[in-house]
């Protein structure tokens, strides 16, 4: 038996879905969003203008990428001090994670990162409405319960789970969308590839997921190039949809060591998520296709797609300007051959404990030192 959540009460979807704001009932909402860009595009304006009427607005800004524990806790005393009851994360994953952390310990003001990971978390939410508006299309964070924060201190990149987390309301508004510099669309994009070629290798799909997956990885093979080279509206909406559509299936059925190498990455050398897993992408399927299940599975994505899936990653990578190695993405060689041994380790952590090959530290060893090298 299993239980399948697709998203919270309402996903909202298409050009202009952002209006949805406008009909929200709240008393105090708080925005948390990112850098500059949905300023500058006019986002945050906007937001607050259908936000206004109904309530006071207050905007927490500068959430930066990768957030890490100390931005969660001073956005946390932010939120505490303004003490909303409808929280509204607009941006990239970034932002999203971050608030969904400080909505957990704001609600629950006994939880702290010291317990949050050795505790039973709550899951129902009762003083605080979460609206989730991405900007990108990738982690599809607007849809799924986890959220994933970085400890620099430990060098580590942390999950926290509970449906407490999953957003009430997923806005999917593409013209949002539309100022993405190219190069955050390829690499968004490929993190959403990801999520959907490791949910559909991973042996805990069923139905509903395996189609999601398939459907997710079909459409961004289609949209992808366009939305990168052209960026117009319709190419942009249809990646925010299929990147959403890849999170409902892996929150349901989990992801893989692409996303275990990843993190160790991210942690160490800050590097953005979706460029290190479309890096480490093609290395992590050509070694689980040793594998009879994953090589059956990935043989019916090639029929669907028409031709070999691992060498059309790897062209659709080139094409939309992704390295071929990590070395190439500017990590530094002395550093990595300084950090390896801790790499291997932060590596073994998360996602790789669902591979569909079960992984050590000798077996994942020459993985990560292929993705940097690229050989
Ligand atoms: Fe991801």
């Amino acid at each position: 038996m299993k239980k399948i959540r697709l998203t919270g009460e309402q996903l909202i979807t298409g050009p202009g879905a952002l209006d949805a704001l406008g009909s929200l009932e709240f008393t105090r909402a708080m925005i948390v969003t990112g850098g500059r860009s949905l300023f500058r595009n006019g986002t945050i304006d906007r937001a607050k203008a259908l936000l206004e009427p109904h309530g006071a607005v207050e905007v927490l800004d500068g959430i930066g990428a990768n957030p890490t524990r100390d931005q969660v806790e001073r956005g946390l005393a932010a939120m505490r001090a303004f003490s909303p009851d409808l929280v509204v994360a607009m941006g990239g994953g970034s932002p999203i994670d971050a608030a969904k952390a400080m909505l957990l310990f704001y609600e629950w003001p006994a939880l702290n990162f010291e317990n949050v990971f050795s505790t039973p978390l709550p899951e129902k939410r009762t003083k605080t409405r979460f609206v989730a508006v991405p900007s990108t299309s990738g982690t599809a964070s607007e849809v799924t319960h986890v959220t994933v924060i970085t400890f620099p201190e430990i060098s580590q990149k942390l999950a926290i789970k509970t449906e407490a987390l999953r957003p009430d309301i997923a806005i999917l508004d593409g013209e949002i969308c539309l100022s993405l510099p190219a190069h955050i669309a390829a690499e968004t994009g490929m993190d959403a590839l990801t999520h959907a070629i490791e949910c559909y290798t991973n042996r805990s799909k069923e139905t509903f997921t395996d189609l999601l997956a398939r459907g997710a990885i079909e459409g961004i093979f289609e949209w992808l190039p366009r939305s990168v080279a052209a960026g117009d509206l319709e190419s942009r909406q249809r990646m925010h949809e299929y990147a959403c559509m890849a999170g409902m299936a892996f929150s349901n059925a989990g992801l893989g060591m692409v996303h275990g190498i990843s993190h160790a990455f991210s942690a160490f050398y800050n590097t953005a998520h979706g460029l290190a897993n479309a890096v480490i992408l093609p290395y992590v399927l050509d070694y689980n296709r040793q594998d009879p299940w994953v090589a059956g599975e990935l043989d019916r994505l090639s029929a669907a797609l028409g031709g070999d899936v691992v060498e059309k990653v790897r062209a659709l990578s080139h094409e939309v300007g992704i390295p071929a190695c990590l070395r190439d993405a500017g990590i530094p060689e002395a550093d990595f051959l300084r950090d390896e041994a801790q790499l291997i380790a932060g590596a073994m952590l998360g996602s790789t404990k669902v591979n569909p090959i079960p992984m050590t530290p000798e077996t994942i060893a020459p993985i990560v030192r292929a993705a940097y090298y690229g050989s």
